[in-house]
Order: structure tokens, then C-alpha cells, then sequence
């Protein structure tokens, strides 16, 4: 799918415009908003929010009051400067680190050590047109970064503690129709939820939602299918609720349009109909029989559409549309994961939601961009750790193929717990992609007692009834108690789970790796320097701790080589920042990652690639600018899925060797700058042939964008990567150059990185205006995101350093 599509499928075709008076408009809320900070040290400092007589709390309506979310409220009587902005936005993208700082977080300066950097203040004027009146309309935050309080017009309309969950406030009633409306967010993100970079803000989509007063309930739709080999049909279940928030009463009829890709109607189906007093909600429930369905898997991840209208005195009040997938997923205790009645290995990755250059702030197309790097590496499989993912993540899942487990952030059975769930699986039970839920993480405090036991019983069985049609999982660290009432096992990690001794204890047990280390280390670092925060890979470390040595490899044997296992997750996809373990600041970053911050591969990345994918692949490591280390006697390996692969050193032939499954091979080779020649042969017959050299000072820079075209919606963006290579025109892996990045035309710089672990530089221009920017390449490689700034044109990216001739290309945005 092209990724046009798969952006339409993730965003433009969820805003279904009014085609008619009383229809459905879903509309992007991410432009124009104004930003500052509060202060979490002080009410008096944090624009007197609370101080007043009559707080928001007291009554409805705080108009006498003059906090930010007054209509009264004047800036100029406050020190704060206001900037403007649009989302997803991430403040902590901007702050400075310091080694006091939080190490989960990466020493950035925000939390409770840093009042004055924890309290963002949002405000956005909307105008509602005098035409809205009677209709609901409802304003939905997909995440705000965290313990939000969200006002209009002066109006309370609620609290979320949770960074992780959606908000959906009706607003019908406290709107000026015909006029401005001032909706005002307050997020504190002085708590950490997680132990990871969390950032902080607005870094969601925001939706203003307009209906009809008789219409389908947010996420009101709950689509199922009944399929049975040899899946010739599938029977389709929908229910829907819908709600009348109107004035009187109304009885309303359900009609279910299933449309294929090309729009043709595959299936119409009665889905019931109710009839509701003001303010009553009603489910019904409808079903039809499919004949020969496309079904959707990794392959040909084939969606339909699911139009669903409402009919209610005699007209068309609401067209909804959820995007399907028929397909049938099941975790069997014997066959692993089965898709469709085939056993799948789950190829996967854990991922955080952060980015160089934007942090958790991650536009649609960066998050295309992400999935699209892991797929090349042969990854299916994606959980959402440790929190559930952003809604356009699971809808590229659903057009790229990628099995997704979802992962509620807290285990616990009370109400805030219990929301969080219902949120997560009432928001994501429609996605083909979403095969699992996981109600929580290495839950130390209750994993081996029965405390664990029951709340992972009462928040599975709550689940159930939520969606009878996936199973639950827990990723434990350790013993088997949490894991007894989970549908499926999660394990953390096969050094610390018996997973052996379980499946003899437990022969009914359905089981996956939650997560399983992937080697850890700094792309292109093969000399531990901890003082710059660089680590060689761990797993390939000798002298490391045995555990370690070669994870990545064990982790994948172990699990390949047992059918009643699902498969993996990596831990982890990308980089992230925060939790540079083991090292420590200068180190901001995690180096977990098959790839890095930016999405550059390690070295293992090619592991994967050569046993996850049939492409052809042969990668030598380390490179071969070692200087400083003639002399020395250094292990080379190849990661390939050839046959055999001959290792030729300076001339030297250091023989030959057969490839072990799932396995890489090595040689010891004495460095001398020169080169490493590596070839693959497949059935005896030479199919790659490898050449890595020492190379000379970087001498040329290129800049390759991702795309050359995009949407010229001040959203949309192309991915630059920049890399160094000498004269000769061989990539330098250890070139550290300061770069300058220069745009001309209708684009912006949305941010830069070059994933560097302890990177610690500014990663964007505080103007956004900007033309220009620095960065330095790391190891040869640097990464500038080159955003639509709203008009349409040609564009040009230019990258100079000193003393090397710029490079430029052109990006046009249409
Ligand atoms: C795991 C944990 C992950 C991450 C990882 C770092 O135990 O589940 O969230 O912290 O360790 O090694």
C-alpha cells in the first residue's frame, strides 16, 4: 500500500466530512495553539490556578476567575512567555539535560525536581458556527502527557491522570454558537508514570467531533467475525451503540454497508435499532454471512470497510465508518501464535513512542516511517510497551501487516485501572492488527504471590466481557503465578523464566516472549568508552557476563526452535531515550535497539534480517577504521542467511565456514587498516560478495530523503538521512562532523538527531521559522525531519560541513 494510502487509512479517511446537514464531521484540532509553562511549585506562580475564591472545582462556570482557562485571563499580567504552536507537541523535546536529572527519563530537567519545567499550559480559540446549535459536539485528546485538566470556555470538563488514555468531553452545552471558544489544558508531568522518556504535553492527535444529537457513541462500534477453516465465509457480528444526548426522545434503525477496497459492497445487513429518551444509549446488534472473504494477514493485510448508518425519523442522522479485517488469531498451546489457521512466529519488537528530534511529539508519517525501517528487517510483530499505543500506530499496523500486542499501563482492578482498560480495548478492539492485550509488566510486587493472581483474574476476566474474542497476556519477569490466570504467557526474558519447566508444570499454558534482549550497544562502537556514553554491544562481549553473550542469538533459537511458543519481542526496536543501562549520564539514551534513535541499523538489526527475512543478506562487523587499534587481535563476524561465507583479511584467506541456523560465524583477524572482503555462497555458488575498507576523512555528504513528495498539510514530512563517505566514496562509520542544515521553500525543521546515545544537543530550532540548524553526524550518520509547513511548493534541503562540498535536494509538497 502506497503511503498515501496507508496516511488516508491512518488519518484523512477517519475524517468523514459532512456530506449533509446532520452528518459526521471529525475534525483535526492540531493547528494553532498557544504554549507556557506553569509553575508545579506554586499555585501563585502557576497563573493562580486554584488560588481563587471560587475555584473551578466550586462552581460550574470560573467566569469570574482570570486563569489561562478564562476568557478574562491577560498574559502581559504575567511573567510567561506564550509561544505558538501546533501538535502533537513534546516540551521536553526542548529542555536542557543535566546529570542530576532523572536516568528513566534521560537526564532531561523535568519532574518533580523541576517545577518550573513540569506544568504545560495549552489554549486554543475555536469558532463555532451558529449552524452547530443542536448538534453533540465533543472534543477528544488521544493523549496528553499527563494528569491533564482540560477547561471550555471556563467550563471544568475533567481530569485524566494517565499520560496514556484518551479523553472525550461533551461540550454541546458550553458552547458560544456563533462565536469563540477558548478550550484551555493544563498537563503536570512532575509524577513519571513509566521508566522510560516520557516527554511531556499535547503529543497526540486532538479532535473536535460534531454529530447529530442521535448518533454512534464514541468508539461505538464493536466488529467480530466467526471464520472456520477452510475459510470460504465468515460470518460478520457488529454491535453498536448509539446515544441521543439530544432534547427528545427518538427511535433510530442500524444499517451495516461491509465495502471492499475498491468500495463495493460486499455485504448490507440490518444492526438493529432502539428507541432512546434523551440521553439514553442503547446496543444492538447485527450480523451478515460473507462468502469468500479476503482475509487479513502479515502478507496481504486486506482491510474492508464497515459503513454503519443511522436512520432516525425517517433521515440519515450518522454515517460512521470503521476500517475491518477478517481474520482469525489464536495463541494454541502446541502450534504457537496461528493466523488464519496457519502457524505465524512472531517476529517482534518492543517499542517505546519516541524519536530523535521530536521525542513522544511523533507525526503520523514519522510513525509510517518507523514500521516501514522495522518491516525491512523482517519484524511482524510489535507490543506496545508498556502502554497502550497511539491510535495512527495501530492503524499503519492494520495496513502494513504488523501483529500487535497491546499493553495496558497499570495493573490494578479499581477505577483507575479499570478505565484504562475499558479505554484501551472499547478504543482498539476493531484493529485486524491487535491480536492480544497485556494487562501489565514485571509486575514485582505481586508476581509471585496471589495478590497478582487475582487482580490478573479480575482484570482478565473484565476484559473478556469487553472482548470476548482476544486473549490476555502478562509479561512476567519471574515466577508463575501472575501467569496462571492469564490467557496467554508472557515471558521476560528465558535467563529468568523456567519457561521449560512451566510448559511440564503447565502443559495447557499458551506462551510468547514478551521480551528477550537484542544485544545492546552503540551503532558502529566496538570500544566501550563510558565516559562518552558508548558501549560495544554486549552480546558480543566475551568478557561480559555469560548471560549476555550472544542474547540475541539464543533468544531467537530458543524460540524458534519450539513450535508451542508464539515467538518474541525484542526488547527493543528503536532506541529510546531514557534508560541507558547499563551505563550511565553522559548517556541519556537506551542502546536496546536493533535500530537506533533515529532508526539507523545495528549490527543485529542484520542477525534478524538474515533469519526473519529471504532476502539475501551478508553484513561483516566490526568496520574498519579501527585506529588506535593496530595490532590487536579483533574477532570479525557475519551475520547471513548464505550457505557458506569465506572471510578474506588484507589479502589474507581465513577460510571458509558453514553458516549454523539461526547462527553468525567468526574469525580472528589482526587489524591493520586495509580490508575486509566477505563472500556468500548459496548451494555452492558465490551469491554476495563484500567489500568494507578502511576509508580516509569524510570528503562528500548525501542526503537521502524518504520521500520526495508529500502532502503540503503542515503535517506531513519527509525523513533525511545524511551520510559521510570519503573520496573514494566508501561510507566512514566513525565520521563525527558538525553538520549544518539549511531549508528553503515551504517546509520547516521539525527536528534533527543522529542517534548517538548520549546525544545532548539542541534537536530542533526553538523558532520555528528557522532555516537553519546544526547537527553533528554520528558515526557517519545524521537525520534532519523535513516538515510541510501548510503551503504548496518546491523545497530544497541543503547540508554543508566545513571544508566539504554542500549537498541538496529537493523535496516538493502538493
Ligand atoms: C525490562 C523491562 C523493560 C526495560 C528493560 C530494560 O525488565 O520490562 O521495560 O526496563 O527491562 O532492560
Amino acid at each position: 500500500m502506497s503511503l498515501k494510502n496507508i496516511l488516508r487509512a491512518a488519518v484523512i479517511l477517519s475524517v468523514f466530512s459532512a456530506t449533509a446537514a446532520n452528518q459526521r464531521e471529525h475534525i483535526l484540532m492540531d493547528d494553532d495553539w498557544q504554549f507556557a509553562f506553569g509553575d508545579a511549585s506554586s499555585p501563585q506562580k502557576d497563573f493562580g490556578n486554584g488560588t481563587e475564591y471560587f475555584t473551578y472545582f466550586a462552581k460550574a462556570a470560573s467566569i469570574h476567575n482570570e486563569g489561562p482557562y478564562s476568557p478574562k485571563f491577560d498574559a502581559s499580567k504575567w511573567p510567561q512567555q506564550w509561544t505558538s504552536l501546533d501538535l502533537p507537541h513534546d516540551w521536553v523535546v526542548d529542555l536542557p539535560f543535566s546529570g542530576d536529572a532523572s536516568h528513566s527519563h534521560g537526564y532531561k530537567t523535568v519532574g518533580f525536581n523541576y517545577p518550573e519545567t513540569s506544568v504545560g499550559w495549552y489554549r486554543k480559540t475555536v469558532f463555532i458556527p451558529e449552524s452547530d446549535k443542536g448538534k453533540h459536539i465533543s472534543l477528544q485528546f488521544d493523549g496528553i502527557f499527563r494528569d491533564a485538566t482540560v477547561w471550555v470556555n471556563g467550563f471544568f470538563l475533567g481530569n485524566e491522570p494517565s499520560g496514556y488514555a484518551d479523553q472525550t468531553y461533551d461540550i454541546s452545552e458550553y458552547l458560544n454558537y456563533g462565536g469563540d471558544n477558548l478550550i484551555t489544558v493544563r498537563a503536570d508531568a512532575s509524577v513519571e508514570e513509566g521508566w522510560f522518556y516520557e516527554g511531556a504535553g499535547i503529543y497526540r492527535h486532538v479532535w473536535l467531533d460534531k454529530t447529530s444529537p442521535v448518533h454512534v457513541d464514541n468508539n461505538g462500534t464493536f466488529v467480530s467475525y466467526n471464520l472456520e477453516s477452510p475459510f470460504d465465509k465468515a460470518e460478520i457480528n457488529v454491535e453498536t451503540t448509539v446515544r441521543n444526548s439530544g432534547r427528545k426522545g427518538s427511535s433510530y434503525k442500524v444499517r451495516h454497508i461491509l465495502l471492499d477496497r475498491e468500495g463495493n459492497t460486499v455485504a448490507e445487513f440490518d444492526g438493529g435499532g432502539a428507541t432512546l429518551a434523551p440521553e439514553a444509549s442503547a446496543t444492538t446488534t447485527g450480523s451478515a454471512t460473507i462468502a469468500d472473504p479476503t482475509l487479513w494477514d502479515t502478507e496481504n493485510p486486506y482491510l474492508y470497510t464497515l459503513r454503519t448508518e443511522v436512520k432516525a425519523d425517517g433521515a440519515t442522522v450518522d454515517t460512521y465508518e470503521t476500517k475491518t479485517g477478517v481474520r482469525k488469531a489464536e495463541f494454541d498451546k502446541d502450534r504457537g501464535f496461528v493466523l488464519n489457521g496457519k502457524p505465524l512466529k512472531l517476529k517482534g519488537v518492543n517499542m517505546h513512542q519516541d524519536h530523535a528530534g521530536v521525542g513522544t511529539s511523533i507525526p503520523d508519517a514519522l510513525n509510517v516511517y518507523r514500521l516501514k525501517e522495522l518491516k525491512k528487517y523482517g519484524v511482524n510483530a510489535y507490543r506496545a510497551s508498556h502502554n497502550p499505543a497511539t491510535p495512527e500506530v495501530l492503524d499503519i499496523c492494520d495496513s502494513l501487516g504488523i501483529i500487535v500486542m497491546d499493553e495496558n499501563r497499570l495493573l490494578g482492578v479499581n477505577d483507575h485501572h479499570m478505565r484504562l482498560l475499558n479505554r484501551m480495548i472499547k478504543r482498539d478492539r476493531n484493529h485486524p492488527s491487535v491480536v492480544v492485550y497485556s494487562v501489565g509488566n514485571e509486575e514485582w510486587g505481586v508476581e509471585w504471590n496471589e495478590f497478582g493472581e487475582r487482580i490478573v483474574e479480575t482484570m482478565r476476566n473484565a476484559a473478556h466481557l469487553m472482548d470476548p474474542t482476544r486473549p490476555v497476556a502478562v509479561a512476567s519477569s519471574s515466577g508463575p503465578t501472575v501467569l496462571v490466570p492469564a490467557d496467554v504467557a508472557g515471558y521476560n526474558y528465558i535467563l529468568q523464566n523456567p519457561v521449560e519447566q512451566h510448559r511440564a508444570d503447565y502443559p495447557e499454558r499458551r506462551a510468547v516472549g514478551t521480551e528477550e534482549t537484542s544485544g545492546c550497544g552503540t551503532r558502529g562502537i566496538y570500544h566501550t568508552d563510558e565516559s562518552k556514553g558508548h558501549m560495544a554491544a554486549i552480546n558480543r562481549s566475551k568478557s561480559g557476563p555469560d548471560s549476555l553473550y550472544n542474547a540475541i542469538e539464543r533468544g531467537w533459537k530458543f524460540y524458534d526452535e519450539r513450535p508451542w511458543l508464539g515467538g518474541l519481542f525484542y526488547w527493543t526496536g528503536f532506541d529510546y531515550r531514557g534508560e541507558p543501562n547499563p551505563l550511565k549520564f553522559p548517556a541519556t539514551g537506551s542502546e536496546f535497539g536493533i535500530l537506533d534513535y533515529c532508526g539507523f541499523p545495528k549490527d543485529e538489526a542484520y542477525y534478524l534480517k538474515s533469519w526473519w527475512t529471504d532476502e539475501p543478506t551478508l553484513h561483516i562487523l566490526p568496520h574498519w577504521n579501527l585506529a588506535g587499534h593496530e595490532g590487536e587481535t579483533v574477532s570479525v563476524w557475519a551475520y547471513s542467511n548464505c550457505d557458506e561465507v569465506e572471510l578474506i583479511v588484507n589479502g589474507k584467506r581465513l577460510g571458509r565456514k558453514t553458516m549454523p541456523k539461526n547462527g553468525h560465524l567468526e574469525w580472528d583477524a589482526v587489524y591493520k587498516p586495509g580490508y575486509v572482503r566477505a563472500i556468500g555462497y548459496k548451494d555452492g555458488r558465490k551469491i554476495i560478495d563484500k567489500r568494507i575498507e578502511t576509508t580516509g576523512e569524510a570528503a562528500n555528504i548525501a542526503i537521502t530523503p524518504d520521500r520526495r513528495v508529500i502532502a503540503a498539510d503542515n503535517r506531513d514530512l519527509a525523513v533525511c538521512n545524511i551520510s559521510l563517505s570519503d573520496s573514494k566514496g566508501r561510507f566512514v562509520p566513525d565520521a563525527n562532523v558538525p553538520l549544518t542544515i539549511t531549508v528553503d521553500g515551504p517546509v520547516r525543521i521539525l527536528g534533527v538527531g543522529n542517534g548517538d546515545p548520549a546525544f545532548q544537543a539542541a534537536e530542533r530550532p526553538t523558532d520555528r521559522a528557522a532555516r537553519t540548524f546544526q547537527v553533528s553526524s554520528f558515526n557517519g550518520l545524521a537525520q534532519a525531519l523535513i516538515q510541510s509547513d501548510g503551503t504548496p511548493g518546491e523545497a530544497t534541503v541543503t547540508v554543508s560541513a566545513p571544508n566539504l562540498d554542500p549537498s541538496t535536494v529537493s523535496i516538493s509538497a502538493r
